[in-house]
């Protein structure tokens, strides 16, 4: 049996520091958070070999007194808590009084200071830890060198410099996202890479994430009682193939937190597809008693006491900034350039296909917009059997021939009155349809200029949207005069019989009539016209692929989008003006409307400053 025996002080060190300092980037990681916590306006770090040769920051924080330098590297001394209620309420990003001790045991580390009131400053070098007289005006300046070089072991494991760089410049960005008020600089081997001066939250986001990212962001502001949440939330479109625009901050302290992340992907659930990871930088605020962050070593996770408030806080509130119908930006775009020359209203020969037929006014618009509600009501466009094949010469070559629907100005598009503050506020966000592009476009004209939609998307989702909102609970089934008699395999078979409560609550009455044939007896009212083979063959696939644990609601939507992607308008259907508009009103008033069921965008915005740098005009 060998002895049990104490382990010497640097060892203990050592052992403890592997949670602490896992590569450069959580050197970093604890040392701007020290700067943080002592109160620093500006932080400057340098990094010499990804911070693995030097790791330097200097801050204007509060400082340290001399007499207490030796203590700043001395494990578990901290200024920060004095007792358990300290903790339990701590707002600060240390507590531990761990981080420079685990760092000094396995790097050489000097630590030069001036505490505020202080005359002179001082400096502290380990190993060794003989204090000498420094320049240095106010703050202080941690310097960190030879990463490992106590533990070689620990040294083999380390990335090349673009990798350990790029881990670092991860956290300098946490860090800058987390306080915007901090005036910030990066240097990499001697070259300054970032400066950024304090700034406002929404300048911080788009400094550090660039214009693309806020462009495309929503910002939100929601509190609840004593938890507040603000942030911003990329749509779908912008997001990311890797999760790496990901920035969730509890009480300023960057997290990566499963249950924030779950809540986070489950308000993302109905417009992103699931290859692709949302992009948000969100920061939550609550009473530092109501969530215990030393849970985790590196302090990436957090408890909170109250999960699923918390959880159904995040949800709600993201999920109703991301399901806001069109974007404002649509509507409050600058009304379009006088030098987009429109015909005056009227002035356009009509196209003789439409003439006389269409409405001209508001009213004509609102009316055609009812006309396609009760087109889908009894789904005229949702006949997914019934699609109009493309009309012969409707299709040109690649297939990419406009069906002019009706020329700029004429009846059904009302042309859009030139710049006059009453006439423009009337254009809807969308505007109004001038063509439809190969039967698979919908052109239209609003005040930014070309907007371009894909109808079956846009139709989609607001079937889908009107689906779950309409539909309070299930379908309504419609009993077919002929049942419907359906071929299908053997495992379908299994499925519609192990389902069959489940596909009866949905509207559909199933009854086996042969070994592979079902008899379709009712089907959801809005879906009697579907091509109900096909439909009825989905289900049953959806039916049999979904794990059982899963809830009958998500089982519930994807089933309604499902019937929403066959009621759906089908490609090469040609849309008459009025039907059009009317897509593009009920687009306008769909939550979620811009993107579908998978998280493609329904529609875009081809602004004239867009059109003009195409042409290159005004250069
Ligand atoms: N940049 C700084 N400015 C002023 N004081 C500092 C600075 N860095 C460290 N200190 C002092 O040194 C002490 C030890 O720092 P250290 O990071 O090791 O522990 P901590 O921040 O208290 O806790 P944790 O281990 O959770 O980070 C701090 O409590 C603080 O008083
Ligand atoms: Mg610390």
């Amino acid at each position: 049996m060998p002895h049990i025996q104490v382990l010497p002080d640097l060892l203990i060190s050592q052992i403890a520091a592997g949670e602490v300092v896992e590569r450069p980037a959580s050197v970093l990681k604890e040392v701007l958070e020290n700067a943080i916590d002592a109160g620093a306006g500006s932080v400057e770090v340098a990094l010499d070999d990804g911070g693995v040769r030097r790791l330097r920051v200097a801050d204007d924080g509060c400082g340290i007194a001399r007499a207490e330098l030796p203590l700043a590297l001395a494990r578990h001394a901290t200024s920060k808590i004095a007792s358990l209620e300290d903790l339990e309420a701590v707002q600060s990003m240390g507590f531990r009084g761990e981080a420079l001790a685990a760092i000094a045991s396995v790097a050489r580390v000097t630590l030069t200071s001036r505490a505020a009131d202080a005359g002179e400053a001082w400096r502290i070098s380990m190993p060794g830890g003989e204090i000498a007289p420094a320049a240095l005006a106010r703050g202080t300046v941690v310097d960190v060198e030879d990463l490992y070089y106590a533990t070689p072991a620990r040294r083999k494991f380390l990335k090349s410099e673009p990798t350990e760089y790029g881990h670092c410049e991860d956290m300098f960005r946490r860090i800058a996202l987390a306080r915007p008020e901090l005036k910030l600089q990066l240097t990499r081997n001697g070259r300054l890479v970032h400066r950024w001066l304090a700034a406002a939250p929404a300048e911080r986001v788009a400094q550090v994430l660039g214009e693309e990212f806020t462009a495309a962001a929503r910002a939100l502001e929601v509190q609840a009682g004593p938890v507040h949440l603000s942030g911003y939330v990329a749509l779908p479109a912008y997001t990311r193939a890797a999760r790496d625009a990901q920035y969730f901050f509890v009480n300023g302290r960057f997290v990566r937190d499963k249950l924030l992340t779950h809540a986070v992907r489950e308000a993302y659930a109905d417009i992103l597809h699931e290859a692709r990871h949302p992009a948000y930088v969100l920061a939550l605020t609550l009473d530092p008693r109501a969530v215990d962050v030393n849970v985790h070593p590196a302090k990436i996770e957090v408890r909170f006491r109250d999960a699923r408030g918390i959880h159904q806080f995040i949800y709600h509130a993201l999920e109703r900034v991301l399901a806001e119908p069109l974007s404002a930006a649509a509507a409050a775009a600058p009304a379009v350039a006088a030098s987009f020359n429109l015909p005056p209203p009227g002035a356009a020969p009509a196209h003789p296909r439409f003439q006389g037929e269409l409405a001209v006014s508001e009213g004509g618009v609102t009316q055609a917009a009812q006309r396609y509600f009760d087109a889908f009501a009894l789904p005229r466009l949702g006949a997914a059997g019934t699609f109009t094949p493309p009309a012969a010469g409707a299709a040109g070559p690649g297939g990419a021939a406009a069906h002019a629907a009706v020329p700029l100005g004429a009846a059904a598009a009302p042309a859009l009155p030139r710049e006059s503050p009453d006439s423009a506020a009337a254009v809807p966000p969308l505007g109004y349809a001038l063509a439809q592009l190969a039967g698979v476009y919908v052109l239209a004209q609003n005040r930014a200029g070309l907007v371009l939609v894909d109808m079956h998307a846009a139709h989609e989702r607001i079937l889908y949207e009107r689906l779950k909102s309409v539909l309070d609970g299930m379908p309504a089934a419609q009993k077919l005069l002929i049942p419907a008699v359906v071929a299908v395999s053997a495992r379908d078979m299994a499925t519609a019989a192990e389902h069959a409560a489940t596909l009866d609550r949905l509207g559909f009455d199933v009854a086996p009539v042969g070994p592979q044939e079902l008899a379709l007896r009712s089907v959801p009212q809005l879906l009697a016209r579907a091509h109900l083979p096909d439909l009825l063959r989905a289900l049953l696939e959806e039916l049999a692929d979904q794990p059982a644990s899963r809830v009958v609601e998500v089982r519930r939507n994807e089933m309604l989008a499902t019937m929403a992607c066959h009621g759906a308008v089908r490609a090469n259907r040609q849309l008459a003006p009025a039907e059009m508009n009317a897509l593009l009103r009920d687009m306008e008033a769909c939550e979620r409307a811009d993107q579908c069921n998978h998280g493609r965008p329904t529609w875009v915005q081809l602004s004239m400053a867009d059109l003009d740098r195409l042409f290159m005009r005004g250069r």
